[in-house]
């Protein structure tokens, strides 16, 4: 089973997918926690690549297919000899991101972005997708204590994480099958368990 975890930069992605993951692997399940950009070697590069606050010039149709390109090193080295060996495989973030940011955030075609992910990832998107939902009005006292250097794409500021933010919306509204829903303002317990009991009906069936 292919799980995606999705949301604006410091919704808790990395932190709930860490705690979901100690938690399926105690259960007994064979897991995998995998992360884009990046995830295997050649894409960690890209990943270098991309965020690096001195290529300020990356053109945003370049930022899609290098996002794409480090997506499908990812998923051909990786993600789907993971799936294959019954791993269930968690990924911080996947094809979404690219929607909902250089789609809705840069405002380029979401028809065209769709369109290309298709057709180079094939039938490889995931079965489950957990938004965390949090507004970027919320999220900034969490980044703000994070206390890191940013990247590039950190560095665009509220305005581009409230257009994010809407991206989602959509994309929950457009695959509402897929894409589940958490409420991701509440402890970290209780995002864990919402996050879990959703895992855990899928994978059950
Ligand atoms: P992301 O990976 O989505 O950018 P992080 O997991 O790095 O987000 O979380 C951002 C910050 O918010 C971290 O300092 C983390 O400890 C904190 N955090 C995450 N989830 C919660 C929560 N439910 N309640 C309070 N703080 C949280
Ligand atoms: P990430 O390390 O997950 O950031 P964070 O932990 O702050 O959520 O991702 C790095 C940045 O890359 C983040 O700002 C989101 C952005 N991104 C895109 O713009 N498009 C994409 O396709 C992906 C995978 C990430």
């Amino acid at each position: 089973m292919f799980i995606t975890f999705e949301g604006i930069d410091g919704s808790g992605k990395s932190t709930i997918s860490k705690l979901i993951f100690d938690k399926l692997q105690k259960e007994g399940h064979k897991v995998i926690l995998t992360r884009e950009p990046g995830g295997d070697v050649i894409a960690e590069k890209l990943r270098k690549f991309i965020l690096d606050t001195d290529n300020k010039d990356i053109k945003p149709w370049t930022e899609v297919l290098l996002y794409i390109a480090a997506r499908k090193q990812h998923v051909d080295t990786k993600i789907k000899k993971a799936l294959c060996e019954g791993n269930i495989v968690i990924c911080d973030r996947f094809m979404d991101s690219t929607t909902a940011y250089q789609g809705f955030g840069r405002g380029l075609d979401i028809y065209k972005i769709d369109e290309l992910q298709k057709y180079i990832l094939e039938d490889n998107i995931p079965d489950l997708t957990i938004f965390f939902d949090i507004n970027a009005d919320q999220v900034l006292t969490r980044i703000k204590k994070r206390n890191e250097t940013k990247d590039r794409l950190e560095e665009e500021g509220i305005s581009f994480q409230k257009n994010v933010y809407q991206g989602y919306k959509k994309l929950i509204e457009k695959y509402p099958d897929r894409i589940k829903r958490v409420d991701a303002t509440r402890s970290i317990d209780q995002v864990v368990n919402d996050t879990f009991e959703i895992i855990n009906k899928k994978i059950k069936g």
